[in-house]
């Protein structure tokens, strides 16, 4: 098959773009947080094809994305309070919230659950195309099951060119990481499932009067998590990957030495820290092999370059990965979660984060 990269996205392209969804057909898209890939959530056969595309196991259950909030009831059979207060705050933005499914959604959507995941992506072209198919949108990340999330067209076009006919090319996404999964389906309580960039303390400020839990399992290594997706493996780089986290002077010193082990015994080893730490390190590594995610501190901009530098020590012959993490507050939460995954739970704490 062969794989149209449609760049730049004109109002005529939608329209076509639309018409493949509509005829059952694969279209991947952008949105704020990572590339989507894209079918109407309510066919059966377009939703399998997705399954297909990606190599995904059957039971991840798919997100349904709607152009604004009077399409929320296409999905779920109610919109409990707790959602609807999340949606009108967040919404549109990089936010998924659980909701009881609506009967007409078919169960390879939910993987046979009973709830289905609500989206509203903060992205010009994605609403415009949900809105022109005139259906809701299912639509996992555009990678191959396993691999880092897409941030760019190109990154969508390496996983998965010849496998679907169309890719809209909207440029490097916003955050880089993917929305926040909230259940919203308990009385009372709301649960993390995934933390992005809706932050659980933004979640908190928003309803007071809730309790506001993160599902334990996503920072514990032997809990299984409620989002059926985050109990894989993903994210996963080609070279084993070891996290340091703790005081940025102890982070430094335990890279120094693990980068000088490794090098005494012939590996070479790729390096994903904060600018900071990669100038205190500069002259132990090639500067070829060196990832500056930004100032210490920033995570946004780490969030918004992980994935892209996951995937180029991919096409590199580094043999290991040190990466330095961050403080798991805000958006911090989610670049550890993602680090966590992709490194098989590897993370080193060398003393107490300090900002
Ligand atoms: O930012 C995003 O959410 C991106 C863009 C494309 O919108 N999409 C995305 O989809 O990350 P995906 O399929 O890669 O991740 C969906 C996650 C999986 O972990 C899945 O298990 C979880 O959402 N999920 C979907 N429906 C669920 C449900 N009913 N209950 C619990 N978890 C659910
Ligand atoms: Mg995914």
């Amino acid at each position: 098959m062969q794989t149209q990269i449609i760049s730049p996205v004109r109002d005529a392209d939608i329209a076509h773009a639309a018409q493949m969804i509509r005829d059952g057909a694969l279209v991947a898209f952008p949105t704020e947080t990572v590339y989507g890939l894209g079918a109407n959530g309510l066919d059966v056969a377009a939703c399998a094809r997705i399954y297909a595309a990606k190599g995904r196991p059957s039971d991840n259950p798919l997100i349904l994305h709607i152009a604004d909030l009077s399409m929320a009831a296409d999905a779920a059979r109610i919109v409990t309070p707790a959602a609807a207060h999340l949606l009108t705050a967040f919404a549109p933005g990089p936010i998924t919230v659980i909701l009881p499914k609506a009967a007409h959604v078919p169960d390879i959507v939910t993987g046979g659950l009973s709830t289905v995941g609500v989206r509203c992506p903060d992205h010009d072209i994605a609403r415009a195309l949900i809105r022109a198919a005139g259906v809701p949108i299912a639509a996992p990340s555009a990678n191959t099951s396993g691999r880092p999330s897409p941030t760019t067209a190109a990154m969508v076009s390496d996983d998965l060119a010849g496998r679907i006919p169309c890719i809209l090319d909207g440029g490097a996404c916003r955050w880089g990481v993917e929305s926040t999964i909230v259940d919203c389906t308990e009385d009372g309580i709301v649960t993390v499932l995934r933390p992005g960039a809706v932050t659980r303390e933004m979640i908190a400020a928003e309803l007071p009067q809730m309790e506001v839990r993160v599902d334990p399992a996503l920072t514990a290594a032997d809990a299984v998590p409620r989002a059926p997706g985050m109990k894989y493996r993903h994210y996963a780089p080609r070279a084993s990957l070891t996290v340091y986290t703790g005081a940025p002077d102890t982070v430094t010193a335990a890279l120094r030495a693990e980068i000088l082990r490794r090098r005494a015994e012939g590996t070479q080893v790729g390096l994903i820290a904060s600018r900071e730490t990669c100038a205190a390190l500069t002259g132990l590594i090639s500067p070829a092999y060196v990832y500056a995610c930004g100032a210490r501190g920033d995570d946004a901009a780490y969030a918004n370059c992980l994935y892209d530098a996951l995937r180029r020590f991919d096409n590199t012959d580094a043999g290991a990965l040190l990466a330095e993490g961050t403080d798991e507050h805000g958006l911090g939460l989610a670049v550890m979660n993602r680090l966590r995954k992709a490194s098989g739970g590897n993370i080193i704490i060398v003393g107490e984060y300090v900002s």
